[in-house]
């Protein structure tokens, strides 16, 4: 196993200034600190005068702001804190445009479909958790925005697919579009049971298949050439973490929705390949992009948080694939948990976390979901396990593992990743 997880594991009171995963109420508490550290980068929440509503500064790019919005709503769902609604509610119906469609003006010049249907999961995730708004419907946004798009389904070329820009289409036809389109649908027939969407879902992945942006392996590739009809040769074979985690989460969703073997068979391929291709980095990250290796743009550094949001979704819908998404989670989990300052104290104060060195939205929004994933409570942090499931019984015990085989808690009650003069006794 390349990730060999040891925690220097105490109890004594001291140790409780860092972010802990001890039980549900310090990881709701640190996924709190680390959702006001979000909006500590979001202007409006300081009452900066002519912010626009709903947006991150830039160079963020509009997508990441949809991003971050449906993480926040997803921790909404799952601490049941609903102090956050109204900022993300507003935020929802600012970005959603006087027609209700994620097409703002300030967007339709360069808008991609990708972006438009990350933001419609955002508007399917509010849904989910927040209450009803009356300045939009959430799930009738979201269903225009799919309705949209299956209208722009291409078949001027390749059979097929989605043009990566929505008003100037150019040549490519790209798999975050259509990974993301895929997703959509497969979410929606999820969210309403409507047989329609799972019908889209299925055609998606499918043409996928047979242009070669998707293989039966699990591999996703960036995209194609529509000037060349989709040729194989001009196929880029450049994979991104936030495609390969749109069509693992997609999978794992019809899986969920059918229970078919031909489900089972893709979540697990697209599971392989990006364990294989996103987490074999021996750097500062655990999950990295090395399409982009040290020199990603602050969109690119945003990709991981998608994919870390896939891999939570994942462990959830498809229980045979838990393990294993679990296994993955722990390693990009205990990476953030270095990141995310020494002196914190859990409950509420603004958290920031730095990932191979760097903070921002992208960043923040990688950390609050992979810590999501452990607040949704099919994931735990080997160690953390123990005083999760019989919490209130076990003896606290100073317990040091070292050099991996952390076995499951014995004895451990309490439970704090500790931070030391800036050097974090996280073992990887
Ligand atoms: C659109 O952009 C302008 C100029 O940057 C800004 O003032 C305005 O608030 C933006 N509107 C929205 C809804 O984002
Ligand atoms: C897209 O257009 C908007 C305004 O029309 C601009 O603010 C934004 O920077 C553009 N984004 C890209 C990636 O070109
Ligand atoms: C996709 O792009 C092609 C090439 O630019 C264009 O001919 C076609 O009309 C576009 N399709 C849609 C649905 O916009
Ligand atoms: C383009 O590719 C599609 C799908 O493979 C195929 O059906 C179609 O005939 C091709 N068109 C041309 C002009 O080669
Ligand atoms: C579908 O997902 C739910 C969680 O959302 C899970 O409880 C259930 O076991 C999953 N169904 C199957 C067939 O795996
Ligand atoms: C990921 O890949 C590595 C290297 O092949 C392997 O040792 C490890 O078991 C895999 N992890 C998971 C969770 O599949």
């Amino acid at each position: 196993m390349h990730l060999r997880a040891s925690l220097l594991i105490f109890s004594a009171a001291g140790a409780a200034r860092a972010l802990s995963f001890a039980d549900d109420t310090s990881v709701k508490s640190s996924a709190q600190s680390i959702a006001t550290g979000l909006l500590a980068f979001y202007p409006p929440s300081s009452n900066t005068p002519g912010a626009p509503i709903g947006l991150f500064p830039p160079p963020n790019d509009w997508w990441q702001a949809g991003a971050a919005w449906s993480a926040l709503a997803e921790y909404a769902r799952l601490t049941g804190d609903a102090g956050l609604n109204s900022v993300i509610s507003t935020a929802l119906a600012a970005q959603a445009g006087p027609n209700a469609d994620f097409r703002p003006a300030n967007q339709s010049s360069n808008e991609t479909n990708f972006a438009q249907s990350l933001w419609a999961l955002s508007a399917l995730a509010a849904d989910r958790a927040l209450p009803p708004n009356p300045s939009l419907s959430y799930l009738s946004a979201a269903k225009t925005v799919a309705a949209q798009q299956a209208a722009r389904w291409d078949m001027s070329s390749c059979g097929g697919g989605l043009n990566t820009s929505i008003a100037h289409p150019g040549a490519t036809k790209d798999t975050l579009s259509l990974g993301y389109f895929f997703l959509l649908h497969a979410a929606l027939a999820l969210h309403t049971r409507d047989a329609a969407y799972a019908a889209w879902a299925s055609r998606a992945y499918d043409w996928g298949l047979s242009a070669g942006l998707v293989t039966p392996a699990g591999n996703v590739f960036d995209f194609a050439d529509a000037g060349n009809n989709c040729s194989s040769a001009s196929t880029s074979r450049v994979q991104w973490s936030a495609g390969a985690g749109a069509f693992l989460w997609g999978a794992a969703a019809m899986y969920n929705l059918t229970f078919s073997q031909t489900w089972v068979t893709r979540t697990a391929a697209h599971l392989a390949t990006v364990n294989a291709t996103f987490f074999q980095a021996q750097s500062t990250t655990t999950l990295s992009d090395p399409a982009c290796g040290g020199s990603c743009s602050m969109p690119q550094r945003a990709y991981k948080g998608l994919l870390a949001k896939a891999l939570v979704r994942v462990a959830d819908l498809a229980p045979f694939a838990h393990d294993q998404a679990q296994n993955l989670l722990v390693a990009a989990t205990r990476s953030v948990v270095r990141g995310c300052g020494e002196g914190v104290e859990a409950g509420g104060k603004a958290v920031t976390c730095a990932v191979g060195g760097r903070t921002g939205v992208g960043e923040q929004v990688f950390a609050l979901e992979l810590t999501l994933g452990l607040v949704q409570g099919r994931l735990t942090l080997p160690g953390a396990a123990a005083s999760r499931t019989a919490a209130g019984t076990a003896v606290p015990t100073a317990t040091t593992k070292k050099g991996g085989g952390v076995r499951r808690g014995v004895g451990v009650g309490v439970l704090a990743v500790c931070l030391v003069g800036g050097v974090v006794v996280v073992g990887l």
